[in-house]
């Protein structure tokens, strides 16, 4: 295994010299996650018909890029809240539509409407878990691939502001992602709105009991 991830490295370094931009050593084309590399997109994270998600183990980031220009996005965080602990802010977002690799080495991902966030707001006493839209156009203003040696193709992004994107390591060069066309009605509340608890509970399944797991688990890792 990490001799042919090695190999793949290097393969990907001589490569490196055909091409002319200084952007990428290997396509960006494919499947890439952050850190322990289990948040990523794909059928195994979302389920946007009946707006649920399978909650990963580790919070992390995942994109998927295709070579016909589309994109799909997963993202499972913890927003920390220094003066009250007990107060994280969760949030678990799925999305897909079409990327563009611009001249001036912007990358942008414009959706197309039918993605989804989950949020958990413990400290919320009016709605603590609630599903909305996400539907955000995501600038990054720079991205670059580079060779890891142990662990191959690294894909960097930067955020809008110049905030840098957790390395995204290469699961394979091919996109996992769900079919590309619009998954699920555009029914749910926008933020800001409030959703029906019951609703909200029969959306995310026995999500509260297997996040609060989560927010132990993340919490244990990060001490
Ligand atoms: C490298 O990036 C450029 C865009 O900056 C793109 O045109 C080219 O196809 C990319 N090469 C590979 C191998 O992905
Ligand atoms: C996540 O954790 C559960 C329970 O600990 C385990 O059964 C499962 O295999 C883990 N999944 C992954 C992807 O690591
Ligand atoms: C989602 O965003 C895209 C890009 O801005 C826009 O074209 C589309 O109309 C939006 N869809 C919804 C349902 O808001
Ligand atoms: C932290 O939690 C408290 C209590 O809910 C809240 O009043 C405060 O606005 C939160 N701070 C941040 C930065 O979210
Ligand atoms: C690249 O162009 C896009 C679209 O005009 C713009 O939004 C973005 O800020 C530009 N990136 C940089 C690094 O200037
Ligand atoms: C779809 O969602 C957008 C916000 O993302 C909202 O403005 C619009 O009214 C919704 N359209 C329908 C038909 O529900």
């Amino acid at each position: 295994m990490l001799r042919s991830l090695l190999v793949a490295g290097l393969a990907a370094l001589a490569a490196a010299q055909d091409y002319s931009s200084d952007h990428n050593t290997t396509a960006i084309t494919g499947t890439w996650s952050s850190g322990t590399q289990r948040v990523f997109p794909g059928p195994g994270f979302a389920n946007p018909a009946q707006e649920t998600f399978a909650y990963p183990n580790t919070t992390g980031v995942g994109y998927a890029f295709s070579d016909d220009g589309w994109y799909e996005i997963a993202r499972f965080r913890y927003v920390a809240n220094g003066s009250h602990p007990e107060c994280i802010i969760g949030t678990i977002i799925w999305a897909h539509g079409n990327y563009n690799l611009l001249d001036n080495g912007s990358l942008i991902l414009t959706p197309i409407g039918d993605g989804y966030q989950q949020v958990q707001t413990p400290c919320n006493k009016d709605n603590t878990n609630f599903i909305q839209n996400y539907n955000d156009t995501e600038l990054y203003s720079m991205w670059r691939i580079f060779t890891d040696v142990t662990f191959g193709p690294k894909l960097h992004l930067w955020q809008e502001d110049g905030t840098p994107v957790a390395p995204l390591f290469r699961l394979s060069d091919q996109p996992n992602m769900l079919p590309q066309q619009k998954l699920r009605n555009n029914q749910t509340t926008t933020a800001g709105e409030e959703r029906e608890e019951g609703a909200a509970e029969e959306a995310c399944g026995n999500g509260e009991l297997e996040v609060l797991e989560v927010v132990e688990h993340w919490t244990f890792l990060d001490t």
